[in-house]
């Protein structure tokens, strides 16, 4: 039984399988054409956690490959009331072809996938968001050609986002440079493994040195999911770190600036960036859809 809980999940080609079909796929949306691989089966999705984008790309994904999803939100699910983990897994995959979770703790998913009989997929734990990166990457590519030795800098929380982009180092052989204040920096063992596997990536505490010679500039919110509370003292630390127009200054001229969004305007990003010319962010939302269209198709196709 194979999962998707990190971007080292798949393998370099897979990855670059299913970057390939996510094209297509999309092509395919936009040409009119039928593409229902997934008839006749279920996706399961567990949000522990608020969602726009991740909870309309799977239920629609999944309905224009011919399948259903079903959105189960822990509040309304007996996981909720305190279901053990263990079980709720046992018994959703017996009826389901496929589970998708976001939620808090990566061990949670973790659980959960050891005991299902079916794929289970990480729509984001506060440790990575693999998916987002699928749709990044494809955006990137859609726009600049392969990113293969380009040069990706990551300005703010050493957080879930920053963490997958670590992964996708591994096989997408792009070069990452961090910048992130000191107390916020990523995960020391996700990043040593990464770098164990070949990844190329540097930390700095400079915004500008992280932009220099980049081809694409991105950020994430200050604070995330499940860290409401730490908004204020987050705004202190993260003061020097918005990327405007001076951060994209130090970015080769023709960088893009992604965010996988929610955006905080006047925090982790300017106005004038986010919205605009080198912007690519609603592409990247859009590109969320196909991305994980051919996701599904990979591991829920018999
Ligand atoms: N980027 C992202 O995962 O968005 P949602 O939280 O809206 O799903
Ligand atoms: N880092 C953010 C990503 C939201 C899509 C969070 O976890 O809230």
């Amino acid at each position: 039984m194979r999962h998707f809980l990190t971007l080292l999940d798949v393998s370099a080609d897979e990855t670059r399988h299913i970057l390939k079909r996510a094209k297509k796929i999309k092509h395919k949306l936009k040409e009119g054409k039928a593409h229902r691989p997934l008839e006749g089966k279920t996706l399961g999705m567990i949000f522990d956690k608020a969602s726009t984008r991740t909870r309309v790309s799977f239920e629609t994904g999944m309905f224009q490959l011919g399948g259903h999803a079903l959105f189960l939100h822990s509040g309304t699910t007996q996981l909720g009331r305190g279901e053990p983990i263990e079980d709720s897994a046992r018994v959703l995959s017996s009826m389901v072809d496929g589970i998708m979770i976001r939620t808090f703790g990566h061990d949670i998913l973790q659980k959960f996938a050891e005991y299902s009989k079916v794929p289970v997929i990480n729509g984001l734990t506060d440790l990575t968001h693999p998916c987002q990166i699928l749709a990044d990457v494809f955006t990137y590519e859609e726009h600049r050609g392969c990113i293969e030795g380009k040069t990706v800098a990551w300005i703010g929380d050493g957080n879930n986002m920053a963490h997958s982009w670590v992964n996708g180092a591994v096989s997408l052989g792009y070069k990452l440079k961090l910048a992130c204040p000191e107390g916020y920096r990523p995960d020391e063992k996700l990043l040593a493994a990464a770098c164990d596997l070949g990844a190329d990536v540097s930390i700095t505490d400079d915004p500008n040195d992280a932009a220099d010679a980049a081809d694409l500039v991105t950020t994430d919110a200050w604070a995330s999911m499940g860290q409401e509370e730490e908004q204020a003292q987050r705004e202190v630390a993260f003061a020097n770190f918005q990327v405007d127009d001076r951060v994209m200054a130090f970015a080769n001229a023709d960088a893009l600036f992604m965010h996988c969004l929610p955006a905080h305007r006047g925090e982790e990003v300017s106005a004038s960036v986010i919205d605009g010319p080198q912007s690519v962010v609603w592409d990247e939302a859009e590109n969320r859809l196909h991305a994980q269209k051919a996701l599904l198709e990979f591991f829920l196709r018999d």
